[in-house]
């Protein structure tokens, strides 16, 4: 397991942000064990990124609309929250910024309210910064200052860089891409790092319909499953491997009890797939775990809230309840 000092963005690129040995590295680590595994961090190279967006587009993948639908119809409510805390300047902080299509109806509405911020996106990758400096361009007003890095280490300069309140942002779910120990050991590392009455909110995608869930993760046009061989092929293609995608099948679960949506590439064949002087043998029907989707209930939330040093101050859903946005404040 990572620990959290290790965790990174999923959207990171690993030419960034770990180099070529890391990648090398964990691949060979995690084709060597039993199970075998690949690390999902990994699968965000350009391609990667644009299967993202074709997946957030699919009609079954419903997690961005609904964090969305919260954003845009309870914009007021979500401002309210972060400025009746005080009047004094706050610092908004996102971990993982994206192209700020949600954020940025939050940054409208404080803009429009007067309220004192400087708005500092965390992310990984420059190009990802550099878009998205492009996409808020419009709002001339906003005091902004990009920080490119991993999200502990730069939140640990934003909090040396200013006294100012902090209130962090991490949404669309990535947080499930943790599992319950990783994503705990996280809440409570961002919470060392923040003041008492600064504020962190999560988006987290709730458990539901069984179906409705691994529907998601199993989209009838086949872009899950590209998303997931993509990595195969990223590792052919940096690390001169040789994997056969046509002998792989996508293979998604979902587990109602434990909330966990796993994506696993499973071996159709017996075979051996070589990467430099390593080879790596696979059973037919032997997986690769490749992902994990956590799905929150709102007493796990408050669990992982409690167990990391936070109060939960306001739960927003959206109109299918199918989605939070936690609002959490350090005690
Ligand atoms: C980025 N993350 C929250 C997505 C998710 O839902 O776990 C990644 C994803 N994997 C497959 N579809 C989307």
């Amino acid at each position: 397991m990572r620990s959290v000092k290790e965790y990174n963005s999923p959207h990171s690129t690993t030419a960034d942000i770990t180099g070529h040995d890391l990648f090398r590295e964990e691949v060979i680590r995690g084709l060597q064990s039993h199970p075998k595994y690949l690390s999902s961090k990994y699968f965000y190279d350009k391609r990667g990124d644009e299967l993202f967006q074709q997946i957030m587009e699919c009609p079954e993948y419903y997690l961005t609309d609904c964090e969305l639908d919260i954003f845009s119809n309870q914009t007021h409510e979500l401002a309210h929250i972060i400025t009746a805390q005080a009047v004094a300047p706050f610092d908004l902080i996102e971990l993982g910024a994206g192209d700020g299509t949600k954020s940025k109806y939050l940054l409208q509405e404080l803009l429009h309210q007067k309220a004192d911020f400087t708005y500092l996106p965390i992310d990984i990758s420059g190009n990802v910064l550099t878009q998205l400096e492009s996409n808020l361009s419009d709002l001339t007003n906003l005091k902004m200052k990009s920080l490119q890095g991993d999200y502990l280490d730069m939140l640990g300069e934003a909090a040396a860089m200013s006294s100012h309140r902090k209130v962090v942002l991490f949404l669309g779910a990535n947080i499930g891409n943790m599992n319950r120990l990783e994503a705990q050991l996280f809440c409570e590392s961002v919470h060392r790092i923040l003041q008492p009455g600064d504020q962190l909110l999560i988006g987290f995608d709730l458990k539901k319909n069984p179906q409705t869930i691994l529907d998601a993760y199993n989209d009838h046009a086949g872009i899950t499953r590209d998303f997931n061989l993509n990595l195969l092929e990223r590792i052919n293609r940096e690390l001169e491997a040789d994997f056969d995608l046509t002998q792989f099948t996508h293979y998604p679960m979902y587990d109602p009890e434990t909330g966990a949506c796993k994506s696993y590439l499973v071996s159709t064949v017996q075979q051996t797939v070589t990467m430099g002087d390593h080879s790596f043998r696979f059973n037919e029907g032997e997986w690769i775990f490749m992902e994990i989707s956590q799905k929150y209930s709102i007493k796990n939330i408050q669990t992982l809230a409690a167990q990391s040093g936070f109060v939960i101050e306001r739960n927003l859903t959206d109109q299918k309840n199918w989605f939070v946005d936690s609002i959490w404040k350090v005690i």
